[in-house]
C-alpha cells in the first residue's frame, strides 16, 4: 500500500524555506505515530530539511528511501532514482512523507492519504498540487484544536 502523509494550510501551503512554515506538537506526534518502524519515501529536499529538525537523533522509521536524480547517496538511506519503476514494483508498505514534487509524482500511485489540514492561513512558498479528491472516500476525520485530521482511502474504479 502507498499512503502519502502531509499537513497543509487552508491555502494547501505546506512549506516555507524547505522547512515547515509552523510548529504544531500534536501533528508531529500524530505524524511520529504513523510513521515509526515504517518504510517511507522521500524527496532529496524533504531527506535535507528532516536533517536539520533532528541533527542528532534522526526519526525512528524503518526504512528510508531518499529520491534524487542526481544520484546523491546517503549512509541511513536508500537511493531511489527510478521513482515510478520503484511505486510499480515495491511490495511493501510506503509512507510518502514529501514534499511537494515527491507528492505529486506519487499521487497517481496512492491508496490512501493522511491530510492533516490546519485550520488557519501561515506564509510560505510551496503548495501541495491540485488534484481530485473525489477519487478518494474520507473514512475517518478527528478534530483537535486548530487541526482536522482525515484518511482517505482511493475510490475503486
Ligand atoms: N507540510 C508537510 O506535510 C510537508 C511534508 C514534507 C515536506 N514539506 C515541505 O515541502 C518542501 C519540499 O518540497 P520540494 O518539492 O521542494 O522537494 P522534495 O519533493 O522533498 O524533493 C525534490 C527532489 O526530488 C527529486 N526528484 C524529482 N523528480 C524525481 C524523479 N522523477 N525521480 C527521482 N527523484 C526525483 C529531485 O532530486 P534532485 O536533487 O536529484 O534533482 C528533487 O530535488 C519543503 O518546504 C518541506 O518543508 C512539507
Amino acid at each position: 500500500m502507498i499512503a502519502l502523509i502531509w499537513a497543509m494550510d487552508e491555502n494547501w501551503l505546506i512549506g516555507k524555506d524547505n522547512l515547515l512554515p509552523w510548529h504544531y506538537p500534536k501533528d508531529l506526534a500524530y505524524f511520529k505515530s504513523l510513521t515509526k518502524d515504517q518504510a517511507v519515501l522521500m524527496g532529496d529536499l524533504t531527506y535535507q530539511s528532516l536533517k536539520t529538525y533532528y541533527k542528532t537523533k534522526p526519526l525512528p522509521f524503518k526504512k528510508n528511501y531518499v529520491a534524487n536524480i542526481l544520484d546523491a547517496e546517503y549512509e541511513d538511506a536508500i537511493h531511489v532514482k527510478d521513482l515510478f519503476q520503484f511505486l510499480k514494483e515495491t511490495k511493501e508498505d510506503i509512507f510518502v512523507i514529501g514534499g511537494k514534487t515527491i507528492y505529486q509524482l506519487c499521487l497517481p500511485y496512492a491508496d490512501r492519504l493522511y491530510i492533516s489540514y490546519v485550520l488557519d492561513t501561515h506564509e510560505g512558498n510551496v503548495y501541495f498540487p491540485k488534484f481530485d479528491l473525489s477519487q478518494f472516500k474520507l473514512i475517518e476525520k478527528r478534530i483537535e484544536e486548530h487541526l482536522i485530521f482525515a484518511v482517505y482511502e482511493r475510490v475503486s474504479p
